[in-house]
């Protein structure tokens, strides 16, 4: 069966994360993301998980607690577009998931934006590592969506191929503005 954009976004984290490794959460939320990084890069890897909501925090605190992960993670109550200023300058990443919209079940108004989304893609990609992935998971069913969708489009197509490669990963036929998955890879 047909993975679901989530469901691929891990298995593509999972083909390139090695224990040990350094890695960014850009968009918290309640954690899914964050415990399952937290997971492959082990106790001597790191990630730096990002959200400018404190009850995000929270959530993603009481969940690594309960995994016995909350070690090796870094939760920082600030937008992803501070990374250049939280994340030591020469510290290379293997990978880097935003999943972009609003926290499910809490204030819609909250969203992520196409000009802070733009500052955080521009910090990430010279510290990737080569082979080291970007996924960019896009919600854009809510308003503001379809032009943070754009944005993210337009600046994953014109990446150098000679430098990235890209891939983008969407259901078709779906109703309800199915999410749609962007993978920038480091060649
Ligand atoms: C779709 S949710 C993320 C869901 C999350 N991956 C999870 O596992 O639950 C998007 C999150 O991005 C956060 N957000 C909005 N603007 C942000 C920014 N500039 N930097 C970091 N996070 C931001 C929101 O507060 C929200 O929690």
């Amino acid at each position: 069966m047909l993975q679901t954009a989530l469901r691929f976004s891990h298995t593509l984290l999972k083909e390139v994360i090695q224990k040990g490794d350094t890695v960014v959460d850009a968009t918290m939320g309640n954690g899914n993301d964050t415990a399952f990084l937290a997971d492959l890069v082990g106790s001597t890897g790191l990630v730096y998980a990002f959200d400018i909501q404190e009850q995000a925090l929270i959530n993603t605190e009481k969940k690594l607690t309960e995994l016995g992960l909350t070690d090796h993670v870094s939760l920082v109550h600030k937008g992803h577009e501070t990374i250049n200023r939280t994340i030591p300058e020469k510290t290379q990443l293997t990978a880097a998931i935003f999943n972009l919209g609003y926290l499910p079940k809490s204030d819609k108004q909250i969203i992520t934006k196409p000009d802070t989304t733009k500052k955080a893609l521009d910090a990430l990609l010279p510290r990737l590592a080569p082979k080291g992935r970007i996924i960019i998971v896009v919600y854009y069913g809510h308003l503001g969506g379809e032009m943070e969708l754009t944005l993210v489009q337009n600046y994953c197509q014109e990446l150098p191929q000679e430098t990235y490669s890209v891939l983008t990963y969407q259901f078709i036929n779906q109703k309800n503005n199915p999410p749609i998955l962007f993978c920038i890879e480091k060649k």
